[in-house]
C-alpha cells in the first residue's frame, strides 16, 4: 500500500486539568472515507480539532504526506489542505450564502468562479438561494453551507463533525448522499458520526474511540460487524 496521506501517531491531548486522548494512532490514504465513531463524550471532536490545529496535540505526530504538522496552528493546517467542518459549522450567519462560500477560498485560492459553480452543482438549493441570509436558513441548509464552503478550500482532506447532527431525517439523507457524491468524486474523509447507518454507508473503515483510545479498527468490505455489534462496542 502506498504511504497513507495522513498519518497520526501517539497523539495525547486534552484541555487544561484534563486529558482526553491517550496515544491515538490512525492512518488516512489519499480517497478514503475513514469514520470516527464513539460515545459522547469519548473524544471524537477532540481528535478531529487536534488534526486541524484547534486542540494543540500534547505530545505525537500528525503527518501530511510526510510532513510533520503537529503543534502547527489552525490556518496553517488550512493552508496544507486539511479542512474542518466543525460541529458547531461556525457559519457567518448575517452574511449571504455565497459570501460565506466565497470566505472558504480566501486562504488557499484558486479559480473561484469554477469553484463556485462546483458546489452549486453539488448543492442545487445552495444555488437558488445564494443571496438569502444563512440565519434564514434551515439547519439542513445550513450544514449544506458548511460543506460547501468547507469545499471552497480544496481539502486535500476533509474532517467532517457530526454531519448530520441535530437535522431531520429528509435532511439526513440528504447530506447521507452528499457525502456519497463527495466520496465518488475522490474527496478524502474523516467522518465523525453519530449516526452508524450513515456513517457505515459511507466509510470504507471506521475506528471506534472509547475514553481517548483507538479500541477497535475494522474494515466495512471485510464485513462482520453488523451494525448492532457496533452499537455494543460502542455503548456497553
Ligand atoms: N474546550 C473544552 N474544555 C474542557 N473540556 C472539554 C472541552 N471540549 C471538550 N471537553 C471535554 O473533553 C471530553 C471529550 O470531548 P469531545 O468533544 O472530544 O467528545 P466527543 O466524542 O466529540 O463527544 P460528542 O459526541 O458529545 O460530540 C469530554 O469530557 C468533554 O467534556
Ligand atoms: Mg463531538
Amino acid at each position: 500500500m502506498p504511504d497513507a496521506l495522513l498519518t497520526v501517531s501517539g497523539i495525547a491531548a486534552g484541555y487544561p486539568n484534563k486529558q482526553v486522548l491517550f496515544g491515538v494512532d490512525f492512518a488516512v490514504h489519499q480517497g478514503e472515507v475513514v469514520a470516527l465513531l464513539g460515545a459522547n463524550g469519548s473524544g471524537k471532536s477532540t481528535c478531529l480539532n487536534a488534526v486541524s490545529g484547534f486542540v494543540r496535540p500534547w505530545s505525537g505526530s500528525i503527518r501530511l504526506d510526510r510532513q510533520e504538522l503537529a503543534g502547527w496552528l489552525p490556518h496553517q493546517m488550512f493552508r496544507r489542505g486539511i479542512i474542518q467542518v466543525s460541529q458547531a459549522r461556525d457559519l457567518f450567519p448575517d452574511m449571504s450564502v455565497e459570501e460565506n462560500l466565497r470566505l472558504g477560498a480566501w486562504v488557499r485560492g484558486g479559480p473561484i468562479a469554477r469553484l463556485l459553480d462546483g458546489v452549486y452543482a453539488s448543492f442545487p438549493r445552495l444555488a437558488e438561494r445564494k443571496n438569502q441570509t444563512v440565519r434564514l436558513m434551515s439547519g439542513g441548509e445550513q450544514q449544506m453551507v458548511a460543506i460547501g464552503r468547507a469545499l471552497m478550500g480544496q481539502p486535500r482532506i476533509l474532517l467532517l463533525d457530526e454531519p448530520s447532527g441535530g437535522l431531520a431525517p429528509n435532511f439526513v439523507n440528504e447530506i447521507a448522499a452528499i457525502v456519497a457524491a463527495l466520496k465518488r468524486q475522490g474527496v478524502t474523509m474523516m467522518i465523525v458520526e453519530q449516526n452508524i447507518r450513515l456513517a457505515l454507508s459511507v466509510a470504507d473503515r471506521f475506528l471506534i474511540l472509547r475514553d481517548g483510545r483507538v479500541s477497535q479498527r475494522h474494515d466495512i468490505s471485510g464485513g462482520g460487524a453488523s451494525e448492532e455489534d457496533i452499537v455494543r462496542s460502542i455503548y456497553l
